[in-house]
């Protein structure tokens, strides 16, 4: 099976993730799953790039060890990629101990091929992009990036790399292999700064202590320049082994996925790198555009940042997903607006696809008892027509995603999805129903499912929440990431004898006048937009504080999981029972959750729980599960809620599952 190692850029914990780190790791991880999806053996690293400046300066500032600090931050990031539902292999850390290794291995590898030196760096550095600025890109005195931070002079005694040896064998190399920089745009840009010379770059520091200690035999009072260190991880991800030249089944990686910002530093320094170390190069740097935000770009420092969590919380990681994988085109910028988010989740993912799939299933329901009926041979133009476009849908898109080009790709598999409910309106089943066409409805019932399903299977990257749903109360086995795309085309063997579940809607529609998240958001992001532009925001030089008191306790206890101890007292105030879960079903117009029926053995009671996007209705009756039933009766949107049932989530977050009992005990059983 081929291989796919793909990594994303590390971001810098000094802040917390914003949507331009979203939009970088959703894309990777859209690629990641159709590559699964096309049957390659993927590897996905993602992680944190913690050796910088700015971190152990905010972290004193948060009267933390750098360290202490980075397991707060790096927590954050990890919990919101998987709250994005991104399917990374390794979430690596720069201060890991096996990356620390390789990064030595490499400076020592680089040293005894000759191409270190030691010699005395003078210039501008900006603390933002942790870089030293030449002194023809200064812009007014400043980053051109970072306009409202001060550059800062250093002067130090460092230990250089050769990169001035690599100008010519970079330039043939990406002569020879076009696909080494992509969009080609960018690869333009990099020749011709290559082109203007190459000078040795500095890759240590000598007045930090926060890094990678230099390795002790060549120099024990330095530490790995931040950028040095950071690009190595991708070795490290791939396993790399200290002192052997083999490594890894993963290396050389076939996509580094970065942005454009960052493309010197992997599409020049790091392959240069590589060359001196002997080790092959990666196949292909993707330099992605950026997100803006009314035209600025996303940035801590410039104070510009959504938050990507709070567009979850309102709408959902799929939402998010989808609106980003079409509002920035491929290669270049895209405008985020909520009012556009809002846009595309009620005209595409409410109106096109949700009515579809709710539309669908309900005919199935009403005319067949919710039963897919079998073929009947009996097939007109209309139906060649949907096939077609299903197949070319299939096609096209396949391409656009080998081509790096989501949004087009999402494009082609939009084409089925409208082509889908022209199609109802076409063939009108209800007419047909009330014709008593029986054998021609059952074929436009049948060509409804199919078309859902292959659109689901090609939408699973970009939508996998919603993808498994729509998969699920279709009723088809498994998960439709066990498709493979090539079998996709296939798809309609699956269909015949199953069973659809009517549901609720699944993305219930945003009213743009009330909703909180149309409204109240969107004015607190203007709101901060206007203080920056007063000039009353932070002053960005000086770091600004902002871990909550408690977890900084926790990071300085080293125990973030375990929480304040409760004496026996405590705990025998609560009121554990096992119940019997004997009715189910989804509290209308929400989307999580679930009213319960349940038999404590005296007497039934109703709960209200926040499962239904990890259990249907009717896989929960029957359970035997643990309530606290003793908690105070609340509403949850209105339903009463006497009690509230115990759940855990699974290791990777991305499953609930519910605390049963494992032997048969009676119903309100008590739990102690
Ligand atoms: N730590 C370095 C990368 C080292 S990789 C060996 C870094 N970190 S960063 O936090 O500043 O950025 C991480 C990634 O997020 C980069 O690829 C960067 O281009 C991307 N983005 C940051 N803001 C962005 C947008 N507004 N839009 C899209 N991506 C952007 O650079």
């Amino acid at each position: 099976m081929a291989k796919f190692y793909i990594t994303t850029a590390i971001d810098y914990v000094n802040g917390n993730p914003h949507l331009g780190h979203a939009y970088e790791k959703i894309g990777a991880d859209v690629i990641a799953r159709f590559k699964r999806l096309a049957g390659y053996d993927t590897f996905f690293l993602t992680g944190t790039d913690e050796h910088s400046l700015n971190v152990a300066r905010q972290a004193e500032a948060e009267g933390l060890s750098p360290k202490e600090f980075c397991d707060i931050m790096a927590g954050r990031f990890k919990s919101a990629w998987d709250k994005l539902n991104i399917s990374y292999d390794r979430f690596i850390r720069t201060t890991d101990r096996d990356h620390v290794a390789t990064v030595q291995d490499v400076v020592r590898r680089l040293n005894e091929r000759g191409y270190i030196d030691k010699g005395t760096y003078s210039g501008y550095y900006c603390v933002s992009c942790e870089r030293f600025i030449e002194e023809s890109d200064i812009v007014e005195g400043k980053c051109p990036l970072h306009p409202s931070r001060e550059l800062e002079w250093v002067e130090e005694t460092n230990y250089f790399f050769a990169l001035s040896k690599f100008q010519e064998p970079l330039l043939k190399h990406i002569r020879e292999n076009p696909e080494f920089i992509l969009p080609a745009s960018r690869r333009n840009e990099v020749v011709n700064r290559i082109k203007e010379g190459l000078q040795d770059v500095s890759v240590s520091r000598s007045t930090l202590t926060w890094g990678v200690p230099f390795p002790k035999e060549i120099d024990d009072s330095q530490v790995v320049y931040v950028w040095f260190d950071a690009l190595i991880n991708y070795l490290t991800g791939a396993g790399y082994v200290p002192g052997r030249d083999e490594f890894g089944k993963r290396w050389p990686a076939d996509l580094h996925y970065i942005g454009k910002d960052i493309t010197w530093f992997h599409c020049v320094i790091w392959p240069a790198t590589l060359m001196a170390a002997d080790i092959p190069l990666p196949k292909t740097v993707f330099g992605h555009g950026f997100v803006t935000f009314k035209g600025a770009k996303m940035s801590k420092s410039e104070g510009v940042v959504v938050d990507p969590l709070k567009v979850v919380d309102s709408l959902g990681a799929d939402s998010l997903r989808y609106y980003l994988m079409k509002a920035v085109p491929h290669g270049q910028d895209g405008d985020f607006s909520f009012e556009g988010l809002a846009e595309a989740y009620n005209s595409d993912l409410a109106n096109d696809l949700g009515n579809l799939v709710n539309r669908t299933i309900s005919m199935v329901d009403k005319y067949f008892k919710g039963q897919v009926p079998s073929p009947t041979g009996v097939s007109e133009p209309l139906d060649d027509e949907l096939r077609e476009v299903g197949q070319s849908a299939v096609r096209n898109a396949h391409k656009k995603m080998e081509e790096l080009d989501l949004t087009s790709a999402l494009g082609d598999i939009w084409t089925l999805i409208t082509a889908a409910n022209k199609y109802i309106e076409d063939a009108a089943p209800w007419v047909l129903a009330r014709e008593g066409k029986k054998e021609r409805l059952a074929t436009v019932m049948l060509n409804l499912v199919e078309a859902i399903a292959k659109g689901v299977v090609m939408l699973s990257p970009f939508i996998p929440e919603a993808s498994r749903k729509i998969w699920y109360v279709l009723g088809l086995p498994g998960k439709p990431e066990d498709v493979r795309w090539d079998e996709n085309l296939e798809v309609a063997n699956l269909l015949p004898g199953i069973k659809v579940t009517k549901t609720g809607p699944l993305f219930p529609r945003l009213d743009m006048e009330t909703s909180d998240f149309a409204t109240g958001e969107f004015r607190l992001a203007e709101l901060a937009k206007e203080k920056k532009k007063e000039g009353k925001a932070k002053k960005a030089d000086s770091p600004e504080k902002n871990l909550r008191s408690a977890e900084k306790e926790e990071a300085k206890k080293g125990e973030a999981d375990v929480k304040d101890l409760i004496s026996i007292n405590d705990f025998a105030k609560l009121d554990l029972r096992v119940a019997e879960i004997v009715e189910a079903e989804r509290v209308e117009g929400t989307d999580k959750l679930v009213r319960l029926e349940i038999d404590l053995g005296t007497e039934k009671r109703q709960i209200v729980a926040g499962i239904a996007q990890y259990y249907a209705a009717d896989e929960l009756v029957g359970k035997h599960i643990v309530v606290v039933a003793n908690l105070e009766p609340a509403k949850v949107r209105g339903v009463e809620s006497r009690g509230m049932l115990l759940a855990g989530f699974t290791e990777d977050r991305k499953e609930l599952t519910l605390i049963t009992v494992d032997k048969p005990v009676p119903n309100g059983s008590k739990v102690s």
